[in-house]
């Protein structure tokens, strides 16, 4: 039961609420959005560079071998939207290729970091005059009802393997509420990891220069930082592992020892078994039948996939 400071706490915060929830489970858990503050960003941008994680340099060789044809498939006079755009660095492809076929065209940036959508649209403004830039600060997983006052026709942007951290019941509810502010014509763009060996899988989620234990410790240090916690983040061991009934990657935090932790601004007392573990993300790997299957299951038609050689990763265009 929570207490009476807990509960008047929690009242006013859904992620210490999702905190509370979570690390009073068994077994304990985080939710995953929570590795993205400024230096959770960071982190992960370094892990897009590493040479073990192959996800975004495939996703952007794929966009740079296919962009034209992707926009054919598209239709013309497009407006672009783009959900949790960040900065948006790889939409600047199909933004090129775009401006090659229409001299202006409108691109709506959604995302939940403000800073991140005011450097993507300073960035894009300058790289391409004849864009225009309507930054929309949401979290796009409630659905975003401003799209269905967008006139003509859009393709939604959804890259980056992003819906890979969403259970499959969880990602078909977030891609109905898109669907339902989409017209007849719209279309999604969906970039997805594609399941593989875990030879391949496990380095990427566990990198040799240990980048991604660090983005996984953050959530952590995050807690000491926001919560006013005293987790002893270096007795937290990152774990990744390949879960292939769920065809997901999992991280976990693994406590090297037995050890307390207190969140004083949840007033919430934890202990932890030695190998105990937070589980901390999900990341789906895919099947051609599973893409097809949440496509269907949230209204859309998959109409075509790209992919690079070796299937790594594959962007799919899926119509309303
Ligand atoms: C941003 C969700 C695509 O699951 O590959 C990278 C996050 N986690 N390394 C992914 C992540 C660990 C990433 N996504």
């Amino acid at each position: 039961m929570a207490t009476s400071k807990q509960l008047q706490f929690l009242a006013n915060d859904a992620i210490a609420l999702e905190v509370f929830e979570g690390l009073s489970a068994t077994p304990k858990r985080l939710p995953s959005k929570l590795f993205y503050d400024h230096i959770g960003s960071a982190l992960f941008e370094q892990i897009t560079e590493l040479p073990e994680y192959y996800l975004t340099r495939t996703e952007r060789s794929i966009l740079e071998s296919f962009a034209g044809d992707i926009l054919q498939h598209a239709g013309t006079s497009l407006t672009l939207v783009e959900l949790g755009a960040g900065t948006a660095s790889k939409t600047c492809i199909l933004i090129e290729e775009l401006l090659r076929r229409q001299s202006r065209a409108l691109f709506y940036p959604i995302d939940v970091s403000p800073s991140a959508l005011q450097e993507a649209e300073a960035q894009l403004g300058r790289q391409f005059p004849g864009l225009r830039v309507n930054p929309i600060v949401a979290d796009y997983t409630g659905g975003v009802p401003a799209l269905s006052r967008i006139s003509g026709r859009k393709l939604v942007l959804y890259i980056g393997s992003s819906i890979g951290n969403f259970e499959p019941d969880e990602s078909v509810r977030i891609l109905r509420r898109i669907r339902r502010t989409l017209r007849a014509g719209d279309a999604l763009l969906l970039g997805a990891d594609f399941a593989k060996s875990p030879k391949i899988l496990l380095p990427a989620y566990d990198d040799s220069q240990g980048v991604t234990a660090r983005f996984n410790q953050n959530i952590l240090a995050r807690l000491n930082r926001e919560l006013d916690a005293d987790f002893a983040v270096d007795r937290f061991r990152h774990v990744a592992l390949w879960n292939r009934r769920q065809s997901r990657i999992e991280a976990h935090l693994e406590s090297t020892t037995s050890q307390t932790a207190f969140i004083s601004a949840l007033d919430l007392d934890l202990s932890f078994a030695p190998g105990e573990r937070i589980h901390t993300e999900n990341s789906y790997k895919y099947t051609d039948a599973m893409i097809e299957s949440i496509l269907r299951d949230s209204g859309f038609t998959l109409e075509h996939t790209w992919c690079d050689r070796k299937k790594w990763f594959g962007v799919h265009l899926a119509r309303v």
